[in-house]
């Protein structure tokens, strides 16, 4: 399949299976802006869920966090946000479009109206939204919605430190949204001006701010790996000096294989002690640690692993989708659509199936389903052919199905069929939750 097509595939299945939605679709949607879906919303959550179990439930040296989206101006001012998170750009004297200076054609024509040499002067354009809290809407009640949930956490750095009683090197994480306003949004939920992300602040003393940077890089590819992105559809890019960030002194990224290209998944940052300093020295607080063991005082740098939820949640559907040809029951071949993702990410895990709509099968199914709910996220379909159904299923990445037949009224035991193999197991009811448990791991 051409890569130009996957993408559309992915946007058309993500539309008609309820994962993601054009926003403000009644009014034709607005400004590359979207709505995670019944089953969108379930993929998403499973993906922060899955980040969130192995930054913070499966370590005993990171803690999490979760700061307010509106933070005093100050944080901003210090971070550098206020003076340095600006892209260049330039207007089309022609058309009036606004463009990206850095990311103009080499032939000087206008992308839009094709006019050559009609561009502005490239200005500084920040890409912080900003807005106002309370009544007046004069200068000192202007705000700005976080750009990156990074400041939350160093923010509440001491708040922490003292009170979860740690001791570098110490992790803090959180999840939530941040703002940019884009110029150049695009490539569905790839690049938006509103977006999650799962960033991640490691403190270490400044001697090991290398073997951690290193570190945090190692685990974060095999994150993804684990999850089920190809090893060779991920690589890690180390920046050049001319790439980074105002606070970096290394950057590697995270990029995956997307279907226009290579792309940033996660960028994993030595920040060195540039935030905690400057936190300092516009709050007047002192942020330094005092390591009692070597008599020391010091700054701890900084080592963040930053990704997006939504990168992640597109890397995982493109990964995960496949067409192939299989054999229907009346000896036809027929396209499948399956979604491969790892049942820890599956929208739904468990999809209970009455043969039909037989009044017999459809109470024994709402048993079932009311025994598997509690446990797992699952959905009951009764309408259309069993095959239909599955197919149905598949689609959108269900990992197994139980198939409710007339054998089950005399031996109370169920079909299990398989995702990825279509392979089918009977298993008695009585056994379904432990014999589930042991095929979905958490
Ligand atoms: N605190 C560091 C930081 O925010 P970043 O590389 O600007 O670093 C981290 O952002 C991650 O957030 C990116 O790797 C990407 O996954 C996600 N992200 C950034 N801007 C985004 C946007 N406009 N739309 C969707 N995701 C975005």
């Amino acid at each position: 399949m051409a890569k130009t097509d996957l993408m559309d595939r992915i946007v058309n299945l993500a539309k008609r299976r309820g994962l993601v939605f054009p926003s403000s679709d009644i009014y034709g949607g607005f400004r590359s802006t979207w709505d995670y879906g019944p089953l969108g919303v379930l993929l998403k959550r499973n993906v922060k869920e899955a980040w969130w179990r192995s930054m913070v439930q499966m370590r005993e040296d990171i803690v999490g966090l979760d700061a307010a989206i509106l933070m005093a101006p100050r944080v901003w001012e210090a971070s550098g946000h206020i003076d340095t998170f600006t892209d260049p750009l330039v207007d089309c004297k022609q058309c009036k479009e606004r463009f990206r200076a850095d990311q103009l054609p080499e032939s000087g024509a206008c992308p839009k109206c094709g006019t050559k040499g009609s561009f502005t002067e490239a200005r500084q354009f920040n890409l912080m939204f900003k807005t106002f809290v309370g009544p007046v809407e004069d200068a000192a009640s202007i705000a700005y919605l976080r750009p990156e949930t990074a400041q939350g956490i160093f923010v509440n750095y001491a708040n922490v430190q003292t009170t979860m009683r740690r001791k570098p090197p110490f992790g803090i994480a959180q999840v939530g949204k941040s703002f940019r306003n884009e110029i150049t949004p695009g490539n569905f939920v790839y690049r938006t001006r509103e977006f999650e992300q799962m960033e991640m602040e490691f403190f270490v003393p400044p001697e090991d701010g290398e073997k951690w940077f290193k570190y945090w890089c190692d685990e974060r590819m095999s994150w993804y790996t684990d999850l089920g992105i190809a090893p060779d559809t991920l690589r890690l890019r180390q920046h050049e000096t001319s790439e980074l960030s105002h606070y970096s002194s290394g950057t590697a990224d995270v990029e995956f294989m997307y279907p226009w290209g290579w792309g940033e998944l996660e960028g994993v940052a030595n920040r060195g002690d540039y935030d905690l300093r400057k936190h300092a020295e516009f709050s007047g607080q002192d942020l330094s640690y005092f390591d009692q063991e070597k008599d020391l005082r010091y700054v701890p740098h900084v080592i963040e692993p930053a990704a997006g939820a939504d990168r992640a949640t597109l890397a995982f559907l493109l990964s995960a989708y496949s067409e192939e040809e299989v054999e229907t029951a009346a000896g036809k071949t027929e396209t499948r659509t399956v979604l491969r993702l790892d049942p820890r990410l599956a929208p739904i895990k468990v999809a209970v199936l009455p043969l039909s709509k037989n009044e017999q099968l459809v109470p024994v199914s709402a048993e079932i389903a009311s025994a598997l709910r509690p446990h797992w996220m699952i959905d009951v379909d009764v309408s259309g052919s069993i095959g239909r159904r599955y197919r149905r299923q598949d689609e959108v990445g269900t990992p197994l199905c139980v198939t409710v037949d007339f054998e089950t009224l005399e031996d109370r035991c169920v079909t299990i069929r398989e995702r990825d193999s279509m392979a089918q197991e009977r298993v008695a009811i009585a056994d379904l939750v432990a014999w589930l448990r042991d095929r979905l791991p958490l």
